[in-house]
């Protein structure tokens, strides 16, 4: 049914802008959504223009990218990865790298930058915006959910399902077998997805890096299930998860060019302890990058669009340095000082004692 309103450009007498967008730091379900959304936000309802750079903040200082079209983002909606590219480099790691974007965006003709990223791109992103090198609009991305000012971060719901469909797998073998599962989810600062992944698979128990474990307090609480007569255990460990100081030697992990710690690795350690000091037999899946990988789910596909049409109707009001946020189902946008300065966002105590409950 066509509508009877005028475009939006006329209602908000905005004028069209040309707008940057790119994605940065690892990928997550639903960039191509939020990229899409910005594509069609800005271009059938401004009538302005949308350039995409390719790998982050890479392409700004490489001045590499491509015009993007509604046509070009077609069917991308489902897609996981993302159209653009990512990296992990940003213009602070390069000498001038801040200099080359203000230089790309002249060069280009661009109103402001559309950044898709977590705490690291997002970071950045605050700080080009506040030195002036470029105009930003910031979206939450990560699996992790580690962002704070905003309730959600997409791709994390499309992780909690994967890992909880993994968990659910889990059971019936570990039953099967009187098995104990030790699986590592993703996570390196925060448990949010082993928490709840752990809440909706119904885990024995939960390690996350929030709350430092005592593997003998672990071990005792899995002996007392097996001495009430459930064999079959599953153990949701985050891949940040770490023992108590002192309690038990944990590597320490390499660290990748960009400074990044590799993790990944931590299940076998608690893997081998229950083991040895209950006798149990255990097993590990490591999740990895499967949590990442594929299509999001329809709530993250929701988001990401919301997100996206956020960000540009943000830069439409002048809300540069600012970044879309979620809270109580209301799209805002909030300064990225607020939401990247203040640390970062934790298990919440109220849910972490729902799943205290649950444990032996
Ligand atoms: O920050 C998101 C995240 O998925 C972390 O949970 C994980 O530790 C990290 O990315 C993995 O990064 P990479 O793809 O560089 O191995």
């Amino acid at each position: 049914m066509a509508s009877d309103r005028p475009p939006l450009a006329e209602q908000t007498e905005s004028a069209p802008m040309r707008l940057g967008v790119l994605t940065g730091g690892g990928d997550c379900p639903g960039l191509n959504a939020v990229i899409r959304a910005v594509v069609r936000r800005e271009i059938k309802d401004y009538g302005g223009e949308v350039f995409g750079f390719h790998d982050g903040w890479r392409g700004v200082i490489e001045n590499r990218g491509e015009e993007l079209s509604v046509l070009r983002l077609r069917g991308t909606l489902p897609r996981g990865g993302t159209i653009l590219g990512t990296s992990r480099e940003t213009p602070y790691m390069v000498e001038g790298g801040c200099e080359r974007v203000a230089e790309t965006m002249a060069d280009r003709e661009l109103d402001g930058l559309i950044v898709i990223g977590g705490e690291g791109t997002l970071s950045c992103a605050r700080s080009i915006n506040d030195e002036g090198f470029a105009k930003v609009v910031g979206v939450p991305k990560t699996i992790d959910n580690d962002i704070g000012g905003t309730e959600r971060t997409f791709g994390f719901d499309t992780a909690v399902s994967i890992a909880t469909e993994a968990i659910d797998r889990l059971h019936t073998t570990a039953e099967s077998h009187d098995r104990i599962m030790v699986v590592e989810v993703m996570g390196r600062h925060v448990g949010h997805i082993a928490t709840w992944a752990g809440l909706a698979g119904g885990a024995t128990m939960t390690l996350i890096p929030e709350q430092p474990f005592d593997i003998v307090e672990v071990c005792d609480a899995l002996a007392k299930r097996h001495a009430a007569g459930k064999y079959a255990s599953i153990v949701v460990v985050a891949e940040g998860a770490l023992p108590i100081p002192g309690t038990l030697e944990v590597s320490e992990p390499a660290v990748d060019r960009y400074g990044h710690k590799v993790l990944g690795g931590i299940a076998h350690v608690v893997a081998g302890e229950i083991e040895q000091r209950t006798g149990f037999e255990t097993r590990v899946t490591i999740l990895g990058h499967t949590q990442r990988g594929g299509t999001p789910t329809a709530f993250d596909r929701v988001l990401c669009t919301r997100f996206g049409v956020g960000a540009v109707d943000a830069a439409h009001s002048g809300n540069f340095g600012h970044m879309v946020a979620i809270n109580a189902n209301q799209i805002s946008s909030i300064p990225l000082a607020d939401a990247v300065g203040e640390g970062l966002k934790f298990v919440p105590e109220q849910l972490w004692e729902t799943a205290n409950v649950f444990f032996p």
